[in-house]
Parts: structure tokens; C-alpha cells; sequence
């Protein structure tokens, strides 16, 4: 039975398969099956390596042979068939497997020199590899067991732990006991190392490693840990924020819910717009991007065919200039381009590049919209030359993005006026 499972998987081998002898139940051997009837191979794969009695196999770690890793990419469950797309389009041989809702299982993609980069991919664990623990004192264990290479190399590390199942608290709340747990065993067992996890989510420096454990069940998950400086050369596609997602507070005095696109794309950028800066803000009625710019003490220049919210027209730090976002161009090149105009993909996509290509902003946050997915493959040449007129960049759809994309970074060969 286990043998036809593995072979349902497109990774054979990938299945945490129990060592001989480890469990002296008399149900030992029927504690790998699964029904024939499964679906969605890996996830029930894995599902049926639970004991039936709850007792998973213990001790917890580590297996004689540990199962090969593989690189989970995690998307939105909506957006899976769209990075599965995407994915194909860039590496046309590459094995794709779902083992949770919006989350796909890959091998070789992130291995490349320059990996792709993809939009629609919120989160990656590299080299990752799948985990089961029966509570949370065996999550702690199986995560401080991972942590071995720092306790001899000491250097700072991040912790992401997240829940992949489940509607209701439950997951968030396993999530944040393992997390706390983590913290008291550090503290019984090894200072140095809790001294050395950094909390912040801003980017990640080369001198950090990234320990993330994603729950796909309360008993199972996958475990990644990111070696320093890998992280900070995965910044496009690793984001800081645990699952990728970014809290935003609510502000209701913002014009509209927008603002919350501008505010998380400059906190997966890692760089805010800062008091003094000039911004041009393309499509910019009925403010929520200018008022945020504005809130933070930069002078706006607000460009649209209508007026911005009145309260907004009337501060003394923006400037409107009434008319096309297309034909607009600065006379000295601004700190921030910020666009969130309605068009089509192409043309927000080709603005962009004019802007760079000209010099005329030396960072930049540019929404590309869409209708339907059709347009989705012309994000594809973005990849090629974003990386050459720019020096640090994401091309990623936003928590905060309907059927939208965000490209956002800082120019390559401006020099930095910024305080
Ligand atoms: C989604 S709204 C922008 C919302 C804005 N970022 C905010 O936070 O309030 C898009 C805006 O693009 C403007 N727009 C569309 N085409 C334009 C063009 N060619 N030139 C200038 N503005 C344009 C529309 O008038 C609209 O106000």
C-alpha cells in the first residue's frame, strides 16, 4: 500500500517513510497506509504517517535517512494554478506538487544561480522537508534539533512559524505556543542562541539565517532553515513577514483602502517614503497613496484627470497637476514614483521602465492591473530587465492587491538624496 502511495507522489521517496523497528506496536504496519481512494496524493501521504493511536514516531528526531527537501513555494490557494503557470513558463520541466491548499512543492527551481522570480509566489521555504510531531514540545524539539548548525556557528537568525490549515485561531494560536515554547527552551538550554534571534522584519542582512516551520496540520508540517547569506540574495522571493503576509493597520481616515497596497509594499521593500522626499503619484485620486506620502513628510506631486479628496488639494506639501499620468514627466528626477493608475498591463509596465530608463526616480512602487489572467504572461519580461535598472526590487502580488501586482525597488545608478 505505501508503495503505491509513494508512487502517486511525483516525488518518489519524498514520503517520510518510518524506519524499521522504531515502533512496536502491533499496528506498525498499517500506520503508513492510506485509502485508495486519496486525491491529492502528498497531502494525504502525509497525513497518513500519523500513528494511529497519536503517537507519531517517536522519539522525534531525526530519521535514520532524512527525506529529500524540496522548495515550497506558498501562494494564495486561488493563485495556485496562476504561480503553477508561471512556474512552468519560466522552467518548463520542473515538478510541481500541491501539499497543502497554496502551497506546491518543487525541487531544483530555487537551486538556479538567479531563480526566477514570481509574482505570485508569497513565501518560499528552500530546502525544505516535511516534519510530523505529535504536540508542541515536539515541534520545539524538532525545531531545536534544526537549529543545530548555530549553536556551533553563532550568528543571528529570524524565526517564522505558521499555520497552512484551519479556518478558526486554532492553528495561529499552535503557531505562537511553539513559537513561546521555542523561547523557554532557548532560554533553559541555550542563551546565546536566543540572544541572537532578531525579531525584526525588516530586510534581511547577509549575517542572517532563516529558520521558518510551516503547519499543514497540527502534527505535521515542513521545516526550512535558510543559512545565512541566502536570505538576503532570496530577498525578491523571501519575504520577511512570516507566510509572506504583511499586517496593515486599518486607517480610516485614508481616502480608501488603497493606501494599505502602498503602506505594504514599503514594508515587504523594507524602506518607507521619509520626510523631505519628493514623490510623483501617478493616478493618484482620491488620495490614499498622497496621503499616506503625505502623513509621512514628503512633498507630492498628484497626478490625475480628477481632483484628489479636498482636504488633500488644499495641503500645502502637494501639488496636483491635472491631466495624463502618460505624458507626465518630472523635471528633476524625484525620490519616489508612486503609480496606481488604471490601465492596461502593458502600458503601466512600459511606464515603468521609461521612468527607470530615464532616471527620473530613484525608488519606486508601480501597481500593474489586470482583467482576468490572459495578460498574466506579460509580467514575464519584467523579470529580465527589473534586475538590470534596479538594485533591489520585488515583483509580487500583494495581501493588499485585488487582480493586481506590485513591482517595487530602488533604481540602479541614481545617487541617494535621501537623509
Ligand atoms: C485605482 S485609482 C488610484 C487610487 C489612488 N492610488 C488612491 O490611493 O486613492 C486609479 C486612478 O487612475 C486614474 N487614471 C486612469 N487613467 C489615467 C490617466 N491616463 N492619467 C491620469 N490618471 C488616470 C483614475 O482617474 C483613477 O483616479
Amino acid at each position: 500500500m505505501t508503495q503505491q502511495v509513494v508512487a502517486a507522489s511525483v516525488f518518489p521517496g519524498f514520503f517520510p517513510t518510518p524506519p524499521p523497528g522504531r515502533c512496536k506496536c502491533p499496528r506498525a504496519n498499517r500506520f503508513t497506509a492510506s485509502s485508495p481512494t486519496h486525491k491529492n496524493g502528498l497531502l494525504r501521504v502525509l497525513h497518513s504517517s500519523v500513528h494511529p493511536l497519536g503517537l507519531a514516531f517517536a522519539p522525534i528526531p531525526p530519521y535514520p535517512h532524512p527525506p529529500p527537501a524540496v522548495d515550497l513555494l506558498i501562494t494564495n490557494p486561488e493563485d495556485e494554478p496562476f504561480l503553477r503557470d508561471e512556474i512552468l513558463r519560466s522552467s518548463p520541466t520542473t515538478r510541481i506538487e500541491t501539499v497543502a491548499p497554496g502551497s506546491l512543492a518543487t525541487q531544483g527551481l530555487l537551486d538556479a544561480p538567479s531563480p526566477p522570480l514570481l509574482a505570485f509566489a508569497r513565501q518560499i521555504l528552500p530546502h525544505a522537508t516535511p516534519a510530523t510531531a505529535p504536540s508542541i514540545n515536539a515541534w520545539v524539539e524538532r525545531l531545536a534539533a534544526t537549529l543545530a548548525p548555530l549553536r556551533t556557528h553563532p550568528h543571528p537568525w529570524r524565526l517564522h512559524v505558521w499555520p497552512r490549515y484551519g479556518q478558526g485561531r486554532a492553528g495561529q494560536q499552535r503557531a505562537q505556543w511553539i513559537v513561546k515554547g521555542l523561547h523557554e527552551w532557548l532560554g533553559r538550554h541555550h542563551r546565546a542562541l536566543r540572544r541572537n534571534l532578531d525579531p525584526a522584519t525588516s530586510p534581511f542582512p547577509p549575517s542572517h539565517t532563516l529558520l521558518q516551520l510551516t503547519l499543514t496540520a497540527p502534527d505535521l508540517g515542513f521545516l526550512s532553515l535558510t543559512p545565512a547569506p541566502h536570505p538576503h540574495h532570496l530577498q525578491p522571493l523571501l519575504s520577511t513577514f512570516p507566510a509572506g503576509e504583511v499586517p496593515v493597520a486599518v486607517d480610516k481616515s485614508a481616502p480608501s483602502r488603497a493606501f494599505a497596497k502602498l503602506v505594504e509594499a514599503e514594508a515587504r521593500l523594507g524602506l518607507a517614503i521619509a520626510p523631505g522626499q519628493s514623490c510623483v503619484d501617478l493616478g493618484a485620486s482620491p488620495g490614499s497613496w498622497s496621503y499616506v506620502a503625505l502623513r509621512r513628510g514628503a512633498t507630492v506631486t498628484a497626478v490625475d484627470r480628477s481632483p484628489l479628496r479636498a482636504d488633500l488639494m488644499a495641503h500645502p506639501r502637494l501639488r496636483f497637476h491635472p491631466g495624463d499620468a502618460f505624458s507626465y514627466h518630472p523635471t528633476q528626477p524625484v525620490d519616489w514614483l508612486i503609480c496606481d493608475v488604471i490601465a492596461a498591463p502593458r502600458r503601466s509596465i512600459q511606464l515603468l521602465h521609461h521612468w527607470l530608463s530615464n532616471r527620473w526616480c530613484r525608488r519606486f512602487i508601480v501597481t500593474v492591473k489586470f482583467k482576468g489572467s490572459a495578460d498574466y504572461p506579460e509580467l514575464d519580461p519584467v523579470k529580465h530587465w527589473l534586475p538590470t535598472l534596479s538594485s533591489a526590487f520585488l515583483l509580487t502580488r500583494l495581501c493588499a492587491n485585488r487582480n493586481e501586482v506590485c513591482i517595487a525597488g530602488v533604481a540602479a545608478h541614481l545617487p541617494d538624496t535621501a537623509s
